[in-house]
C-alpha cells in the first residue's frame, strides 16, 4: 500500500502542495518518498529513501516550482527502499515521470521486452509504466492515449499518475483495484490515493471506478474507459469528513479498517511472483531440518504454517517461539538446517537474536515480512513481502492472514516439487486460496452484526476460553492473543483434546467457552469436547460450518461461517475472532488501536 498524489495549479506552488499531501499520506507508506514537477518545460525529481520529515530535511520538496506535479510515498513491494526505487519513475530521457500504488504482476515479462531498448534505473514492478508510456509517446500516441494503452498491458492492481513535459497542462491517471479520487478545488485539481490528501485542499471530489482513466486539466476534467475509450460521466461527492476519519477510510479505528481490508491485503499478498516461493519452497525440501521462528500473532502463523508443511508437503517442521530458540536448538543447528522467519514489522528484537544464533550457525534464513529492508529482510538468505501495506492498530490482523496465505502457498509449492498430494487435492486448497478474498468479503458481510451483539451479550463475562483441533489450535491462540490485548480479559487457549488434562476444572458459566469447529476430521471429537464443557455449566460460543445442526443445538450463541477446505479454515475462522476482540474492547470503551502496554514492533529482547 502506497500513497499517490498529483496536481494541476494555478500556481506554482506543486512542491509544497505536494509535500503537506505526502505527509496526510504517509500512513500508507513510509519507507521512502519522492516528486516530480513540471517547470519551464523540464520535469524535476527529488527522491529518497526515509520518512518525509527526515528527507525533507535535505532534500527541501516546498523548492520544487511548478503548475503540475506528483508525489508517492512507498511501502516497498517489488525491490528495497532506495532512492533509485522510490517513486516518481521516469522513462530512458526523463521526460515522462509516473508514480504507481499497487503490484505489476506481469513486470518480469514486461520488463524483459522493454530492457533491449530502455535504461531501467530500479528494481520496482512500476518502472516498466514509465517506458511503456515512452515506447507508445514516441509511436506518436499522446499521453492520454499511451497511458490508455498502457494501462491495457498491465495485469495486478494499480493507480497511477503520468505526467510528461511534451504535455504541460495535464496529468493523466489510471485506476484498477486500487484506489483513486480526483479532487476538484479553486486552486487547482488533484488525485490522490484517499481522501486525507484532498482534506484541505477541497471538499468535492469525483470517485474513480476500476478499469477508468482521468485527464486533469486546470478547467477540465474527463473520464473515459480504458477498455475502449468510452466517455465516463461522473457526479461530484461532498466530502464530510476530517482528517483523521479520511486516514481511517471512514472507520472509526484502524484496527478494524484493516480487520476489514484482508480481502484486499490477501490479494495482494497473493500477487507475489511465484519465483519467490520457488526460492524459498527449494531450499526447504532441500533442508534436513526445518523451524519456523516468530513472536506473538507471527508466532501463531507459524504453528498453522507447521500443520500445512506436514499435511499438504509431507515435511516435517518445527514452531518455535522466537525467545525460547537460541536456547533449546542453537546446539543442533547446522548448514543442513533451513530457518523460516516470520515477523510483520521486520524488527523484532527476539526473532532478530534468534536469528544471530543461526548465521552463526551457517543456517539458511528464509523470511517472511511486512516491512521490505527491514532488519530480518537484511538478515536473510531468500525473503518474500507479505504486501499487506502498513498495519498501524497495534493488534496484528492483516498480517496474520498474509503470512498464512504466504506458508499455504509455500507448502502447495513443496507439495508440487516432493509429489506428496494427489494433484485434485492440492488444486483445491490452491482454488480455495485464490477464492479466499472474496470469501473473507462476505464472512465480515454477514457475521459483523451478529459478532458485535454476541460481544455486547457476553461484554461483563470474567473470563474466556479458546478452543480448536488441530491446525486450529493455532486459531483458539489467535484467537485469544486478540481478546487478551484488545480487552486485557484474561483467557485461555487450548487444543480443545487437552481440556480433559486439568483446564476442564475451570469451568464455570460466566467464563464463556468459544470453540473453533468446521466440519473437518476432528468434528466428532470437538463435539465431545463441547459435550463436556456444557455438562459443567460452560457456555459455549461456536464458530461452525453453515447449518451444523449439532453444534447449533449444543450452542448458546453460533457464528455460522462458509464451507471451505479444512486447511484454508484458520484464514476465515481467525475473522469473527479478530471483530469479536475488536467489539469487545468497543463496548469496554478501550481504545483498541494502542492497548496499553503494548508497542507495535517490539525492539527489545
Ligand atoms: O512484527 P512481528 O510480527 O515480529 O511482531 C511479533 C509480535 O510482537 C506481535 O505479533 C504482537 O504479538 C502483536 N501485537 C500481536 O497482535
Amino acid at each position: 500500500m502506497c500513497g499517490i498524489f498529483g496536481c494541476v495549479l494555478r500556481n506554482e506552488m506543486a512542491g509544497p502542495i505536494i509535500r503537506s499531501a505526502l505527509e496526510r499520506l504517509e500512513y500508507r507508506g513510509y519507507d521512502s518518498i519522492g516528486q516530480a514537477t513540471l517547470s519551464s518545460g523540464k520535469i524535476f525529481v527529488k527522491k529518497d529513501k526515509g520518512k518525509i520529515s527526515e528527507v525533507q530535511k535535505t532534500l527541501n520538496f516546498d523548492e520544487m516550482l511548478g503548475k503540475l506535479g506528483l508525489g508517492h510515498t512507498r511501502w516497498a513491494t517489488h525491490g528495497m527502499p532506495s532512492k533509485e526505487n522510490a517513486h516518481p519513475h521516469l522513462d530512458c530521457d526523463g521526460n515522462i515521470a509516473v508514480v504507481h500504488n499497487g503490484i505489476i504482476e506481469n513486470f518480469m515479462e514486461l520488463r524483459k521486452n522493454l530492457e533491449p531498448k530502455h535504461k531501467f534505473r530500479s528494481r520496482t514492478d512500476s518502472e516498466v509504466i514509465s517506458h511503456l508510456i515512452e515506447d507508445y509517446m514516441e509511436e506518436g500516441e499522446n499521453l492520454e492515449e499511451a497511458t490508455r494503452l498502457t494501462a491495457k498491458r498491465i495485469k495486478g492492481s494499480f493507480a497511477v499518475a503520468a505526467i510528461s513535459n511534451q504535455e504541460h497542462d495535464k496529468l493523466v491517471c489510471i485506476k484498477k483495484e486500487s484506489p483513486l479520487i480526483v479532487g476538484v478545488g479553486e486552486e487547482g485539481v488533484y488525485c490522490s490515493s484517499d481522501m486525507s490528501a484532498l482534506l484541505p485542499l477541497t471538499k468535492n471530489a469525483l470517485i474513480m471506478e476500476d478499469g477508468e482513466l482521468g485527464v486533469l486539466k486546470i478547467d477540465e476534467i474527463k473520464f473515459i474507459k480504458i477498455k475502449n475509450g468510452e466517455s465516463v460521466k461522473k457526479e461530484i461527492t461532498k466530502i464530510e469528513w476530517t482528517l483523521s476519519d479520511a486516514m481511517k477510510g471512514g472507520y472509526p479505528h484502524f484496527t478494524i479498517k484493516e480487520i476489514n481490508e484482508q480481502p484486499t491485503s490477501i490479494r495482494n499478498t497473493l500477487r507475489i511472483s511465484p519465483i519467490y516461493h520457488e526460492l524459498i519452497a527449494s531450499k526447504l525440501c532441500d533442508s534436513e531440518r526445518i523451524f519456523l521462528i516468530a513472536c506473538g500473532t507471527s508466532y501463531h502463523a507459524c504453528i498453522a504454517g507447521s500443520y500445512l508443511f506436514s499435511k499438504i508437503s509431507k515435511i516435517d517442521s518445527r514452531p518455535v517461539i522466537a525467545s525460547e530458540f537460541k536456547d533449546q536448538y542453537s546446539e543442533i543447528l547446522n548448514s543442513k538446517t533451513a530457518i523460516i522467519a516470520l515477523s510483520q514489522s521486520g524488527e523484532t528484537a527476539d526473532t532478530i537474536e534468534a536469528l544471530k544464533t543461526v548465521r552463526e550457525k551457517k543456517a539458511s534464513i528464509l523470511s517472511i515480512t511486512n516491512v521490505m529492508g527491514s532488519s530480518i529482510t537484511r538478515f536473510s538468505d531468500i525473503y518474500i513481502g507479505q504486501n499487506s501495506g502498513p498495519e498501524i492498530g497495534v493488534a496484528a490482523t492483516k498480517s496474520f492472514t498474509s503470512q498464512l496465505a504466504i506458508l499455504t502457498k509455500l507448502a502447495l509449492t513443496m507439495a508440487t516439487k516432493r509429489n506428496s498430494m494427489d494433484e485434485e487435492n492440492r488444486r483445491e486448497i490452491d482454488r480455495g486460496l485464490k477464492t479466499l478474498p472474496s470469501y473473507i468479503e462476505k464472512v465480515i458481510e454477514r457475521v459483523d452484526d451478529k459478532v458485535k451483539s454476541i460481544a455486547k451479550k457476553y461484554v461483563d463475562s470474567e473470563s474466556f476460553s479458546f478452543l480448536g483441533r488441530g491446525i486450529n489450535s493455532a486459531t483458539a491462540l489467535e484467537g485469544r492473543l486478540k481478546l487478551l490485548e484488545l480487552t486485557y480479559t484474561p483467557s485461555l487457549a487450548y487444543p480443545a483434546g487437552e481440556v480433559k488434562h486439568g483446564f476442564i476444572a475451570t469451568v464455570e458459566s460466566n467464563r464463556p467457552a468459544i470453540f473453533i469447529a468446521p466440519r473437518d476430521d476432528n468434528h466428532n471429537k470437538i463435539i465431545n469436547n463441547i459435550m463436556e464443557l456444557k455438562s459443567r455449566g460452560a457456555k459455549i460460543i461456536s464458530l461452525i460450518e453453515k447449518d451444523d445442526k449439532k453444534i447449533i443445538e449444543m450452542s448458546d450463541d453460533y457464528i455460522e461461517m462458509p464451507q471451505m477446505h479444512a486447511l484454508l479454515t484458520p484464514l476465515t475462522y481467525i475473522v469473527p475472532l479478530q471483530l469479536f476482540a475488536y467489539y469487545m474492547a468497543v463496548e469496554k470503551d478501550l481504545d483498541p488501536d494502542k492497548p496499553r502496554h503494548l508497542a507495535k514492533s517490539v525492539t527489545v529482547e
